[in-house]
């Protein structure tokens, strides 16, 4: 008895809720059924037909208009019932988020599915006394239980979280070097595309840089991406790139691109330490009269590039250049930002042993890693519960990366342009050109 009246609680309830979940369908179906009372089959068949010619003309005049606000629309309505209500009960029971209280069994509910031009944006109310923390650490299971790739938790308010499943990989392809920009803002440099399609902007000046990957896994093209978004600068003085290059396969293409070149062990070294010198001796120029840097010709911001960092914090054979440039970079980088000097360094093992100095870089880049454990080494605790699996990424994809975008903990999946040899000779030509 108790069982058919639960039933035929939950059947009302449904029927009651269903015209303010799908408003346009509920509402063109009661219209068709009216129009087909009062004035019979051949004027539904006629009102049916204006509409849908309405709707085709719609698609065919203004196809963007009609995408966001028809078919996305439409296809969240249908993802909504056939994905995430069909599979919602058996997923997050056997993921272990539902939750039981007297015999009785307590679900999250759906709130509402949109859908995006690239996700779907899974909208939940939390059961009162859970956290978002359980979704959080059962992103896996979520993706796999809907078919999608990966997903992404973010809270909006008490007990109102967002899901966000990827439908289709807006970085599967490479993306070509990035235009130049001719105002170049160093708060913003054009590195890339994010997830949702939007450029992934950088900032470089006022902090450091650190960029993390196997070998293979693009480092390159974030350090070029970077190097070419601030040419126009370079050219016109008021950055200049000192570059360090210890595999000698990077950075040495682009010379002319940088004011100091230095490729073993002890040149690298004296660059290094003449970098500390040049920001010392700004900072005591600075003190007292100014507190922030402005990049001109006199005083250009100054960033160093560092590619494959270990090479000379671990593994140079001698001990003096490990300890000296150790020094110098951990000076550089606690001092330089408020003074105009940047680091952007690229390293392959976040392990401390390699880098202890991982942490005087304030923003991180994690592209492909080896292991599960390194992606909060790169990216801070908590990143791989929310969704920055960086030892996931796929090998055939160099490029793509996790980082934290200033002012949110999210982590966002990202992919460098690819700037190729002729991209690099075309750039250093022209400067050519200007020297
Ligand atoms: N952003 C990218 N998009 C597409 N392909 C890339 C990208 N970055 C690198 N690649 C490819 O991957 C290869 C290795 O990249 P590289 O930057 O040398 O890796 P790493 O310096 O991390 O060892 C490159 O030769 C290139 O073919
Ligand atoms: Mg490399």
């Amino acid at each position: 008895m108790f069982v058919i009246g639960g039933w035929i609680a939950r059947l009302v309830g449904f029927l009651v809720r269903l015209p303010f979940r799908f408003p346009v369908l509920v509402g063109s179906l009661t219209g068709s059924a009216a129009v087909a009372y009062w004035l019979g089959w051949v004027w539904l068949g006629v009102a049916l037909a204006l509409v849908g010619g309405g709707l085709g003309v719609w698609w065919w005049r203004w196809p963007s208009s009609f995408r966001r606000l028809v078919g996305l629309r439409a296809l969240g309505a249908w993802r909504w019932v056939w994905v995430y209500h069909r599979h919602w009960q058996p997923v997050l029971v056997v993921a272990g988020l539902a939750e039981s209280y007297l015999e009785r069994q307590y679900l999250p509910r759906i709130r509402r599915v949109t859908c995006s031009d690239w996700s779907d944006r899974v909208r939940v109310k939390l059961v009162a006394g859970t956290s978002p923390a359980d979704f959080e650490e059962r992103v896996v299971e979520l993706a796999h239980g809907f078919g999608a790739p990966s997903c992404r938790v973010t809270v909006r308010g008490p007990r109102d979280i967002v899901l966000e499943f990827p439908r289709r990989d807006m970085l599967a392809d490479t993306i070509g070097a990035m235009p130049v920009p001719a105002d170049v803002d160093l708060k913003a440099l054009p590195m890339g595309t994010c997830e949702d399609g939007s450029p992934w902007l950088l900032r470089l000046h006022g902090t450091h840089v650190l960029t993390v990957g196997v070998t293979g896994s693009g480092k390159g093209s974030v350090i070029w991406s970077a190097v070419r978004a601030m040419t126009p600068a370079i050219e016109a003085g008021t950055v200049r790139v000192w570059a360090i290059d210890p595999k000698r396969m990077e950075l040495s293409y682009g010379r002319t691109l940088f004011a100091r070149y230095a490729d073993d062990g002890e040149a690298a070294v004296e660059l290094l330490e003449r970098a500390v010198a040049a920001m010392q001796d700004r900072a005591a120029r600075y003190a007292g009269k100014q507190r922030a840097h402005v990049p001109t010709v006199d005083d250009p911001f100054l960033v160093i590039v560092v590619d494959e960092v270990a090479f000379l914090t671990a593994y140079h054979p001698d001990r003096d250049v490990r300890r000296r440039a150790e020094n110098a970079l951990a000076t550089l980088t606690s001092q330089g930002r408020s003074v105009g000097v940047a680091v952007l360094a690229a390293l392959q093992d976040p392990r401390k042993e390699v880098l202890n100095l991982r942490n005087l870089f304030p923003d991180k880049i994690a592209l492909r890693l080896d292991e599960a454990s390194q992606v909060d080494m790169v990216l801070g605790e908590g990143a791989r519960d929310r969704g920055a699996n960086a030892h996931l990424i796929d090998p055939d994809l160099p490029g793509v990366a996790f980082v934290r975008l200033e002012g949110s903990s999210i982590p966002v999946r990202v992919r460098a342009a690819y700037v190729s040899d002729e991209d690099i000779t075309a750039m250093a030509t022209d400067m050519e050109g200007v020297a």
